[in-house]
């Protein structure tokens, strides 16, 4: 039989990525075209302009993935899209980008749920069998899942109001750092002491694998506004200190709530996923959490962690060989929870209400 090629697009949120990956886990090209620039004066993603964005990219992005794998169209098995959840504007222009180069080609389409992408990772990077238990944090979603298959998820747990990454975003935003604030945060704290300055850690008296993060950034705000008050401004340490706290904050409630998930794990198996998962600190907490429970534990390389084509085309070519096929009337969804069964949580990431 001959090798399983696919097309994967992205373009949920601020991202316009494709990748060209194989049935036997190999990525031959992925391109990722960040859109960060475009929104950096608004202090946020701005729908209307990363909609028209994806628009503008998509084509050229799919013709890049393309070229860097040394392949034509005619060597795809099909072509795998994001159909949700995400900002609906861009959505619709990679649904619209796969219905067309699949009309053209008369390839098969596939759609994939932006979140079964990043759950699905550690099987493209580390071929790891099911089930396993995930953690998915970024930037619009924050939730525990155990994964049975490409299809079949079960929510252990989530935020009830921000998603992790949207904290950090915020906690950017008011220290005046530059957007997407994770990885400026992340720069910051690493010059700064955790225990300066104390921050709560929301939910962990409460049993169970729920999470919140509105609190702990309107802790942030309150420091920080008692600093400015004190001193008459902010000083480089203060902003330091106010990071680390704040990131050693939420590496405690996600190793507590992680380590009562793997609790109720049927297998010692964490994986981790989305954009927060590229932090460094919080990685090594976590890793710390699976080694005292005798977990394996696993995080893609940093590129699989935030949006990228690749997971796309992987979780596109599972849904494949389960038989899944798309067709014209394939639509895109603003939301489109992974675990159908679960009441739906308050809130859930603000950024669009994804999960
Ligand atoms: O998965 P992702 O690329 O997009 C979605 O939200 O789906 O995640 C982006 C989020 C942003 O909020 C960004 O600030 C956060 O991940 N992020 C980080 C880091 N790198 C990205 N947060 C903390 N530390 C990082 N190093
Ligand atoms: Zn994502």
């Amino acid at each position: 039989m001959t090798q399983t090629i696919f097309l994967g697009i992205e373009s949920s949120c601020d991202d316009t990525a494709a990748a060209i990956v194989t049935g036997d886990r190999q990525i031959l090209s992925s391109v990722v075209s960040s859109q960060s620039d475009l929104h950096a004066d608004f202090g946020g993603v701005v729908p209307e302009i990363a909609a028209r964005a994806h628009a503008e990219r998509l084509d050229l992005v799919v013709e890049q993935a393309l070229v860097d794998a040394g392949l034509g169209l005619d060597a795809l098995s099909g072509i795998a899209v994001t159909a949700g959840p995400g900002l609906i504007g861009g959505v619709m222009a990679g649904v619209m980008c796969a219905k067309g180069i699949a009309a053209g080609t008369g390839l098969p389409l596939v759609g994939v749920n932006h979140l079964a992408g990043h759950a699905l990772t550690p099987r493209l990077t580390d071929g790891i069998d099911y089930p396993y238990l995930m953690l998915l944090v970024s930037g619009g979603h924050c939730q525990f899942l155990r994964v049975d298959g490409p299809d079949a998820f079960t929510r252990l747990g989530g935020t009830i109001d921000d998603a992790p990454g949207e904290a950090f975003d915020k906690v950017a935003k008011l220290l005046a750092l530059p957007q997407p604030g994770g990885p400026h945060v992340e720069a910051e704290a690493a010059g700064g002491d955790a225990d300066r300055i104390p921050l709560p850690r929301p939910l962990l008296d409460r049993p169970g694998c729920d999470m919140s993060f509105s609190g702990l950034k309107t802790a942030v705000l309150r420091a920080r506004d008692t600093l400015i008050a004190d001193q008459g401004g902010l000083r480089t340490a203060d902003r330091r200190d106010l990071c680390a706290a704040f990131q050693a904050a939420v590496a405690d409630v996600l190793a507590e709530k992680s380590r009562r998930a793997l609790a109720l794990s049927p297998v010692p198996v964490l994986a981790v996923a989305g954009g927060v998962a590229a932090n460094g600190p919080i990685r090594a907490a976590l890793q710390q959490v699976a080694a005292a429970a005798g977990a394996r534990f696993l995080a893609p390389p940093l590129r699989l962690c935030t949006d990228n084509g690749a997971m796309i085309a992987w979780a596109g070519i599972e849904r494949f060989r389960m038989g899944h096929r798309d067709d014209m009337t394939l639509s895109a969804r603003p939301r489109w929870p992974l675990d159908q069964g679960a009441a739906p949580m308050l809130g859930s990431g603000k950024r669009g209400a994804k999960a």
